[in-house]
């Protein structure tokens, strides 16, 4: 059963508002090769940057846009520098989920008080084209939440970046925004990030998934998802449950060196073309068998989509009350087994495709078992 509470708060209770996910950060090794993967492969177009030739000595960014999605890319020109650090431990992965707010410093002041880390102290950012505020909280792992006040600013981005326009023929797939992003704690980590989601950001539990509902002969999880007050914000929560061989957790915990992003879903609103464009851009995806389509109506009922459309480019379906959802997952996007994409397609459903779980999570083990760390 799925334990779907619908508990979307109105703006008048909701105690940490926030607009949106304002930009996605990684952290990598070579930022100039991952903006040229994204640009071809997932159709981001670059839209700003900052390097030794705009003023920023150490750091290299490029920023990445595709409608409402941003993302930027940073690497460090020293081996000594904090991100050469980081990429070296963890490999190329999310370092900021970046919240856009209306007041940074009011924002921070409420996260603290309510127990939150502080990562960085409000700071006001200045150039040409106005002002940003900023401050930052820790979260899960080495993962940290910038807070971004941008209600005075017409630049490309954000102070110290050049507007910059791709090169490259940039052709995009019709990726419209984050949907969720989901983490991976350590094993009894679950419930302490619900809790700080709860009470440092006044997010909801909207669902619940123990071992039972996402667990195949060998490998368990369990999932908690969480939400702001709007909806715009959904986090599922993941953390490795017992199985008789190693989880996909697990191997995530041991590749990156503990807790942090998992992967990114995002959304489009017409899956076939999206995926299609991505498939042809050279993007591999999780392979589900056939099998999957021969019974998938008999669960999920009609659908708008040509089934064998959706079979031909290994496409996902499920239903829950209020609709269905079209969604596939693509291969982790750097070398380690980490971070990687979800595309979905909300059709009324507001759920996450508990109905694929089982087919989804053997197609992960069989990539493990090929990596030889199931
Ligand atoms: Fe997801």
């Amino acid at each position: 059963m799925d334990t779907l509470t619908k508990t979307q708060a109105s703006a008048s209770t909701d105690t940490f508002p926030i607009k949106g996910t304002d930009y996605i950060e990684f952290y990598v090794g070579n930022a100039k090769q991952s903006a040229m993967y994204y640009q071809a492969a997932f159709g981001y177009k670059l839209i700003a940057y900052k390097g030794p030739e705009t003023g920023s000595r150490e750091v290299v960014s490029y920023v990445l846009q595709q409608d409402k999605i941003r993302l930027v890319l940073t690497a460090a020109l020293s081996p000594d520098h904090e991100i050469a650090k980081h990429v070296a431990l963890h490999g190329d992965g999310v370092k900021i989920l970046a919240l856009w707010v209306d007041d940074a410093a009011h924002s921070y002041q409420l996260a603290m008080d309510r127990g939150a880390q502080s990562a960085q102290e409000p700071t006001v950012l200045e150039d040409d084209h106005g002002k940003v505020k900023v401050a930052g909280i820790h979260t899960y792992g080495e993962t940290i939440h910038t807070l971004v006040e941008r209600n005075d600013y017409n630049g490309a981005f954000l102070p110290g970046y050049e507007a910059r326009e791709s090169v490259y023929p940039v052709k995009p797939v019709g990726l419209k925004f984050v949907d969720h992003c989901v983490g991976n704690v350590e094993l009894g980590g679950m419930n302490k990030w619900v809790k700080f989601y709860q009470d440092v950001l006044g997010f909801k539990l909207l669902i619940t998934f123990d071992d039972k509902d996402i667990s195949t002969k060998y490998t368990a999880l369990m999932s908690k998802v969480v939400s702001n007050g709007n909806g715009y914000i959904k986090f599922p929560i993941n953390e490795p449950a017992q199985g008789l061989k190693k989880s996909q957790i697990e191997e995530y915990l041991d590749f990156y060196h503990g807790a942090g992003v998992q992967h990114i879903a995002v959304a489009t609103d017409d899956i076939l073309f999206t995926v299609d464009q991505l498939r042809k851009n050279g993007v591999d995806f999780l392979y589900v068998p056939e099998v999957y389509y021969e019974t998938v109506l008999d669960r999920v009922g009609e659908i708008d989509e040509d089934l064998e459309e959706l079979k031909r480019l290994n496409i996902l379906i499920d239903r829950d009350d209020e609709g269905y959802l079209l969604q596939i997952f693509t291969k982790p996007v750097q070398d380690r087994p980490t971070v990687f994409y979800e595309i979905i397609q909300r059709k009324g459903a507001r759920s996450f495709g508990k109905g694929n779980f089982k087919a989804l999570f053997e197609a992960i083990e069989r990539e493990q078992e090929l990596r030889g760390t199931l």
